[in-house]
């Protein structure tokens, strides 16, 4: 061993002595590992994305889809895709407190991710929509999103050979028209999917991918006596595809009773359905209206019972949390960040 290589070895010594040292003095080890997964934790399993029957995913079927998904061509002026606001640096949402469409018209609530809505059975913060491939086309018909004039749009992809081309083998003897178009899109976002995440490595056997603090994050998440969010982010992708009032407040004149509107149960005032937790680190604003910036804010939130308790479920209520069971809830769903963190942008087909 050279001198140098004698002294690299040394200073490496001496810091992982100088790092024990400070964690002897917090009163954890370094090497405070959190128990095995057991039985009961296997639920968290994401198992296979569901294809529906008549638009079964291929190669040809997603790589169509992702050039439909990328191509401001489709909107009214040309200027925005659905990537635009679903993109995929900022966890396939845009970074903001609510979208932001055509024009810079500003929407009513914020985008969600389109990460998992795979495993999904019901669409939209209000549940709207019943598929993908029903979804699809909303916000291209939407004038304050993208404004899509269809004739327009079908001429376009009509008119440009790599498209022809594309929808021909990804749905041959099938015209080129709006069904064909939100199957494409439905297939391309089906392969959106996070579901190798630290936790997810952990529920799958490995023991040391996740901390000690992350998975007492993770009791906390689950018992009823402490932060009791399992009820409703439930296995196996954080959501139980149901509706809850968990007490957002809203500014006067900018009410949104979400589920009500679409069934009119007094129940469903003010609720809307319980996103995924999956990648939610990355995904910031959070709630319908953006109101809770950091993942913190959104703790804070349910451990006081929400802010307008005036329907609330019976489900949130002022919580025992202390400093140490929020910092500890915060690093679990930090833990709940999948490695598909980009996707390769498409060379638009001309
Ligand atoms: C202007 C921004 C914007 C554009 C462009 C846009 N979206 Fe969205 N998207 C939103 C907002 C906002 C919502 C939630 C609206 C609501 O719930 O009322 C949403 C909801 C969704 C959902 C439902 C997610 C869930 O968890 O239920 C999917 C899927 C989706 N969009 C896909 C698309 C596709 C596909 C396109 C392109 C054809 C697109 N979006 C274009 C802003 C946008
Ligand atoms: C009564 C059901 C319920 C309980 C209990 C619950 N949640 Fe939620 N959660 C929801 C619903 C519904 C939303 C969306 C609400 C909205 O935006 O109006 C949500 C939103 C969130 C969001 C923001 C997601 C996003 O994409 O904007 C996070 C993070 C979150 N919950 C974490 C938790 C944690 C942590 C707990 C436990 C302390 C918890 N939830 C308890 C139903 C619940």
């Amino acid at each position: 061993m050279s001198l140098i290589e004698k002294s690299r070895l040394m200073a490496r010594v001496r810091v992982g002595v100088l790092t024990l040292a400070a964690c002897a003095a917090m009163g954890v080890s370094a090497f405070d590992a959190a128990p095995k997964a057991t039985a009961d934790d296997k639920h968290w399993l994401l198992g296979p994305v569901p294809q529906p029957q008549d638009n079964v995913s291929t190669p040809e079927r997603v790589e169509l889809g992702r050039a439909l998904f990328f191509d401001p061509r489709l909107s009214g002026n040309g200027t925005l895709s659905c990537a635009t606001c679903h993109n995929p640096a900022l966890g396939w949402s845009d970074g903001l407190k609510t979208g932001v469409g055509i024009n810079g018209t500003v929407l009513g609530r914020a985008t969600p991710t389109v990460v998992n809505t795979a495993y999904n059975t019901q669409f939209m913060w209000d549940g709207r929509k019943k598929s993908l491939e029903d979804q699809a086309l909303g916000p291209m018909k939407t004038p304050e999103e993208m404004k899509t004039d269809f004739g327009n749009a079908l001429t376009m992809l009509q008119s440009i050979p790599g498209y022809r081309e594309k929808f021909a083998r990804a749905y041959p003897g099938e015209p080129i028209a709006e069904e064909t178009v939100a199957k494409a899109i439905a297939a391309f976002e089906r392969t959106v999917v996070s579901n190798d995440s630290r936790f997810d490595r952990w529920v799958a056997g490995d023991a040391g991918a996740i901390t000690l603090q992350e998975w007492r994050g993770y009791q906390v998440f689950k018992d009823p006596a402490k932060g009791n969010c399992m009820v409703c982010h439930a296995p196996p992708n954080f959501t139980d595809n149901g509706y809850h009032n968990i007490g957002i407040a809203h500014a006067k004149g900018a009410e949104d009773l979400g589920r009500f509107n679409i069934r009119k149960a007094a129940v469903l005032k003010g609720a809307f359905k319980t996103p995924t937790l999956r990648d939610i680190e990355l995904t910031g604003p959070y709630f319908h209206n953006g109101t809770a910036v950091t993942l913190m804010d959104v703790v804070d939130h349910y451990a006081r019972g929400g802010d307008d308790r005036s329907n609330v479920s019976k489900d949130v209520r002022t919580l025992e949390l202390n400093q140490q069971d929020k910092l500890d809830l915060v690093a679990f769903m930090k833990a709940l960040t999948g490695s598909q963190r980009s996707a390769s942008i498409p060379a638009l087909p001309q």
